[in-house]
């Protein structure tokens, strides 16, 4: 298929009020032209970014507060994002992690992790295909190498990536031949909200600057790829990781971890 053509085109990007949702946004507007419906909790945040990105006139941004964990809210995302507009794009980004051991993580917490990490995408995704197919157009879902690789200390999470990774590339090749592509994106660590706490301190020389995952995101996406790892050397690591016994891997992942939640002193 043909890379994506975004100028004057509708896209959906969850997940929009921070991060690496917030830089794809800008992205898509500033450099690709494209009219965005801009989706997460916080209003104020998709209200300044909605402002920032019309100031220069050539892109229409409609924001549209939801808390995906409900799925009343995911299907009013899904009336928003389909009624009256052919949709073109859509970027499957929300996402939430719990770092720290597993029995920590309350059960609401987790149903509410599972609810907008995976019950969600998947929501958004089957309602959405039919709609980007009819245009030509492309979804990406945001999984994480942590989908790709387990991440002790980051169990739940871990769990709802490989999930994302096994239904997008699954989708990927239940879609050949058709008119519309399934990218999954599986970035390393970046600097975000999700990896501002202090537990994360340790480990935040490996993070990437959320505006080369951001824009590595979108290439993905406007290119179609199939499976994108963010960051050359962790593009190798991933090859690497793959050549060793999966239990040596991870067990250098966590201790990795460990130390950096002894470091903050919870475990
Ligand atoms: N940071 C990393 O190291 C890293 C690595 C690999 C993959 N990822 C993935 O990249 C994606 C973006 O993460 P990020 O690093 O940019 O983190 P972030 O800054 O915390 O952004 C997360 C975004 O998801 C939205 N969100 C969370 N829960 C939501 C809910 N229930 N309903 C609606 N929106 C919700 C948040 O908006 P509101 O709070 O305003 O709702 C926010 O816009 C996630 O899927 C994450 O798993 C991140």
């Amino acid at each position: 298929m043909n890379p994506m053509e975004l100028r004057g085109r509708w896209v959906l990007v969850t997940g929009a009020s921070s991060g690496l949702g917030r830089e794809m946004a800008r992205i898509l507007a500033v450099k690709h032209g494209a009219n965005l419906l801009i989706v997460a909790r916080r209003e104020d945040r998709l209200s300044e970014l909605k402002a920032e990105l019309e100031q220069g006139g050539g892109v229409k941004v409609e924001t549209c507060v939801a808390d995906l964990s409900k799925l009343e809210d995911v299907d009013r995302v899904i009336a928003r994002a389909t009624e009256g507009r052919a949709l073109y794009g859509a970027i499957l980004n929300a996402g939430v992690t719990h770092f720290g051991p597993f029995e920590k993580l309350s059960w609401d917490a987790f149903r509410s992790m599972l609810d907008t990490n995976v019950v969600a995408t998947v929501r958004l995704t089957t309602a959405l295909i039919p709609h980007l197919e009819a245009e030509g157009g492309g979804l990406m879902i945001v999984s994480s190498m942590a989908g790709l690789h387990p991440v002790p200390y980051q169990s739940h999470y871990s769990a709802t990536k490989a999930f994302l990774v096994h239904f997008g590339v699954t989708l990927w090749h239940e879609l050949q031949g058709r008119t519309v592509s399934v990218t999954s994106y599986a970035p390393s660590g970046v600097v975000s909200e999700m990896t501002a706490g202090e537990s994360f301190t340790p480990l935040r020389r490996w993070l990437m600057p959320v505006a080369a995952a951001a824009e590595e995101g979108v290439e993905a996406f406007r290119t179609r790829k199939y499976v994108h790892i963010s960051g050359f050397s962790n593009r190798v690591g991933s090859v690497l990781a793959r050549l060793l016994p999966q239990r040596l891997a991870t067990s250098l992942v966590a201790a990795q971890y460990r130390s950096a939640l002894k470091k903050q002193s919870t475990l």
